[in-house]
């Protein structure tokens, strides 16, 4: 099994705060990887040294077989690491449109209109609202909205920060098929973070468990979820 990303030893903190110890982390080519945690466990954190937002105070971030702890989030995208953040972060006053084309600009070669086709193809109902603000869309939507322009940059390794929190159990069914169908069809490796830790385990093919800025437990997703530990710590469940 080769990974696509590799994390040793990385530390990081905010300040004097540090916030990760020695995470080992791998996300597997072309599989899911989910990353679970209680609130403040480091999950974002992680992310973000991943996406560049967050400078490692040590260890190695590997990703297709580079060092990139030095490369800026910037060219990270350049790249084709793509992050769909906590809180999805559209900007409101630009247009449904405008936002998932900044997701292309990274790239140098043509056909953004084929990623756009693919978009509307996963989200219909963008389409009919492409002119609209962003601000004005509805949960469901913005996060339609973070996903497309995140898939705009044709992403190798699509990072997503809580897709569902907040959202109704129809449309996450719906992102969760389109994550599934990113992986499938075009071959790309995400890592998911989750509060909802039955979908993450669900959607996923390996697992990570933090808690407290540290890798706990980790494996087969579905050995994660038979695991009384995790069901009785994240999914409120005794047995
Ligand atoms: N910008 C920041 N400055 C200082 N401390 C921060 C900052 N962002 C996060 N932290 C702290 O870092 C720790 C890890 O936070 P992080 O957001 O990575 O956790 P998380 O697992 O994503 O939590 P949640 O489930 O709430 O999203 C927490 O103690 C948090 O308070
Ligand atoms: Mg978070």
């Amino acid at each position: 099994m080769t990974a696509l990303l590799g994390l040793e030893g990385v530390e990081a903190a905010y300040g004097e705060s540090q916030v990760l110890w020695d995470i080992d982390f791998a996300a597997e080519t072309g599989r899911i990887t989910a990353l679970v945690g209680s609130n403040g466990a480091g999950k974002t954190s992680l992310m973000r040294v991943i996406s560049g937002l967050l400078k490692p105070t040590a260890g190695r971030v590997i990703f297709d077989g580079a060092d990139i702890a030095k490369v800026p989030a910037e060219a990270r995208v350049g790249r084709g690491i793509a992050l769909v953040p906590e809180g999805r972060r559209l900007f409101a006053g630009l247009s449904v449109l405008e936002n998932l084309m900044l997701g292309a600009f990274s790239r140098r070669e043509r056909g953004a209109e084929a990623d756009l086709a693919r978009v509307w193809q996963h989200f219909p109902e963008l389409e009919g609202i492409a002119g609209q603000l962003a601000g004005t869309l509805s949960g469901g939507q913005q996060q339609m909205c973070a996903i497309g322009r995140a898939m705009m940059a044709r992403p190798r390794l699509l990072l997503v920060d809580e897709m569902s929190l907040g959202l109704a159990p129809v449309i996450v069914d719906r992102l969760a098929a389109t994550l599934r169908d990113l992986n499938r069809a075009d071959g790309t490796t995400i890592v998911l973070v989750e509060q909802d830790v039955d979908l993450a385990l669900e959607i996923a093919d390996r697992g990570y468990v933090l808690d407290t800025g540290r890798v706990v437990m980790n494996g087969a997703a579905e050995t994660l979820r038979d695991d009384p530990r995790v069901r009785e710590a994240y999914m409120g469940m005794a047995n």
